[in-house]
């Protein structure tokens, strides 16, 4: 089999597309904001990116939350989508597309997917007869079942599942495992975090049953080619997505030629085993290079459950964002929620967060030395050579947090990323307590200056490095510092410095107001 070389500077990155079956919350806003973060990170850092996400509207689930509303699937599917889509402009992602999959374009990809599977020998048709549940759209094993209350409920969802009877056409996924595994093991870091890695090898390992990749006892969904009676399974369906919003089938498109294989799937671990088993099978199957890595998130919990739609314990992110703004909840997800485990959030916590980070820390650094310098030196700062040994020794510290801070960034670990950069925050707060400018305006001019100068360099390299998590609030202080949507990147990580010698500031309102 061949492996093919990651592309350095094009960088495709996706959030799952979510079921417009309910309301979004909290942890769809925390996936969403997740690859936002990471697409302006690589854009910061000049890379070409593409940033996809979207809604997934076809199958049963889908169709019985129409009925449930008594209306067509499509119209009720418009609603739900827009509100989704809304919440993207008020999440403040910077997503290039949004796709549908009750669009032509995906339309056209589903099918072009499909038959390539036929082709290639990979689907035949049978009779599926077996555990499925609705609400997650996944069949599941006998041994993955158990009763209460007269009731069956998958043990690795908690959500109920029905007996389906039904002829079939499955994909040969029982071929694919040993391809599998060596993909796993070629690529080492396609499964993230690694304990996500492990579970999903050893799922694999226990062996792969074949799929049941179609349905006949609904119609909400796209027909199979040739054969109108089954509707193509959801989740093939809906995994295409990626491939579609590059305008596959057309591989000569200049989306498709850029952008595929996706450098990053974004997802929650709920969904791990479609996105690592499934959609490499699928790709593998018909001879279309794998994504580079899938990215599975833990839960945001509510108490000590998973929140969603189908538990009704949903914290609204619109509320939140109308109470504290959008970056206060931004970096409240990504800070404080570890990436790699579930995490549950408070409103005590989210306040807690926003004093000690963004008001006392972040931007208390910044008021405090944007005024002194507006009130003092006339809105302009000038360095010279003369520097102390603290001031070496603040170079020092910034320059041992600084340098890990990309590979942390690519290796999704954001909560480092933030911590270390959080701290030179918090180092050049220090700083200035230290070197009191405040008592050198009469006697030490020059030393008062430099003193500065250094605070709105690290200012400059602190705003610039959390652009991603709060572009709100880093845009307004680096506008204030004179610096143009092009000079907002990370070349100052390899180069060094930002400024060369003089730098003049606008009038900066405040960031963050403290909570009390
Ligand atoms: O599964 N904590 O859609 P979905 C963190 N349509 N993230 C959460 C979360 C929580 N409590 N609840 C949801 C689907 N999410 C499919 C996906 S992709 C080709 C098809 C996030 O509406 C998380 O990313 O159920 C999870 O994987 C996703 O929303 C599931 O959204
Ligand atoms: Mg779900």
């Amino acid at each position: 089999m061949e492996f093919w070389i990651v592309k350095q500077d094009n960088f495709y990155i996706t959030t799952p597309i979510y079921y417009p079956s309910g309301q979004p919350h909290m942890g769809h806003a925390y996936s969403s904001i997740i690859a936002d973060v990471f697409a302006r990170f690589k854009r910061n850092d000049n890379c070409k990116v593409f940033f996809l996400t979207g809604t997934d509207e076809h199958g049963l689930k889908i169709q019985k939350a129409a009925e449930k509303n008594n209306l067509d699937p499509l119209i009720h599917c418009n609603k739900i989508s827009k509100i989704f889509k809304d919440l993207t402009k008020k999440l403040n992602l910077s997503n290039d597309d949004f796709i549908r999959t009750t669009e032509e374009r995906h339309h056209k990809a589903v099918t072009e997917l499909w038959n390539r599977l036929v082709k290639s020998g990979d689907i035949y048709l049978s009779k599926y007869k077996g555990w499925y549940s609705v609400s997650d759209e996944a069949y599941y094993n006998v041994d993955e079942v158990s009763e209460k209350n007269g009731k069956k409920f998958s043990t690795f969802s908690g959500s109920q599942v029905e007996w389906v009877e039904e002829e079939s056409f499955f994909f040969k996924l029982s071929a694919w495992e040993k391809k599998l595994l060596e993909f796993y093991e070629k690529n080492k870091k396609f499964i993230l975090p690694t304990s996500r890695r492990n579970e999903v090898i050893n799922f694999v390992k226990s062996g792969l049953k074949d799929l049941s990749v179609s349905r006949t006892s609904f119609t909400w969904g796209i027909k199979v080619p040739n054969n109108s009676n089954h509707v193509i399974y959801v989740w093939l369906d809906a995994l295409t997505n990626y491939l579609s919003a590059l305008n596959f089938p057309n591989i000569s498109d200049k989306l498709y030629k850029n952008f595929w294989p996706a450098s990053l799937h974004v997802i929650g671990k709920d969904i791990l085993r479609f996105h690592a088993i499934y959609w490499p099978a699928f790709l593998l199957a018909a001879n279309i290079e794998p994504p580079h890595r899938v990215f599975g998130h833990g839960w945001i919990l509510s108490g000590d459950e998973k929140m969603s739609k189908s538990k009704g314990n949903i914290l609204n992110p619109l509320e939140i964002i109308d109470k504290y703004g959008i970056d206060s909840l931004r970096y409240y997800l990504m800070k404080e929620v570890s990436h790699g485990s579930d995490g549950s959030i408070s409103l005590k916590n989210l306040e807690l967060c926003i004093n000690s980070d963004l008001a006392n820390n972040y931007g208390n650094l910044c008021q405090r030395v944007f005024s002194f310098v507006k009130n003092n030196c006339n809105s302009k700062v000038k360095k010279n050579n003369n520097t102390t040994d603290s001031d070496k020794k603040l170079f020092d510290q910034i320059n041992q947090s600084l340098k890990g801070l990309r590979d942390e960034m690519n290796n999704q670990n954001l909560n480092n990323y933030i911590k270390s950069v959080i701290n030179i925050s918090f180092l050049t707060n220090k700083y200035i307590n230290d070197e009191e400018p405040w008592k050198l305006k009469k006697t030490n001019n020059e030393r008062m200056n430099n003193i500065l100068y250094i605070a709105l360099e690290q200012i400059a390299k602190i705003s610039i490095l959390l652009n991603p998590i709060i572009p709100n609030s880093t845009n307004k202080v680096l506008e204030s510092l004179n610096m143009t949507a092009k000079s907002i990147n990370l070349a100052f990580l390899d180069k060094g410095n930002i400024f060369d010698g003089e730098i003049k500031i606008k009038e900066l309102d405040i960031l963050f107001k403290k909570i009390t």
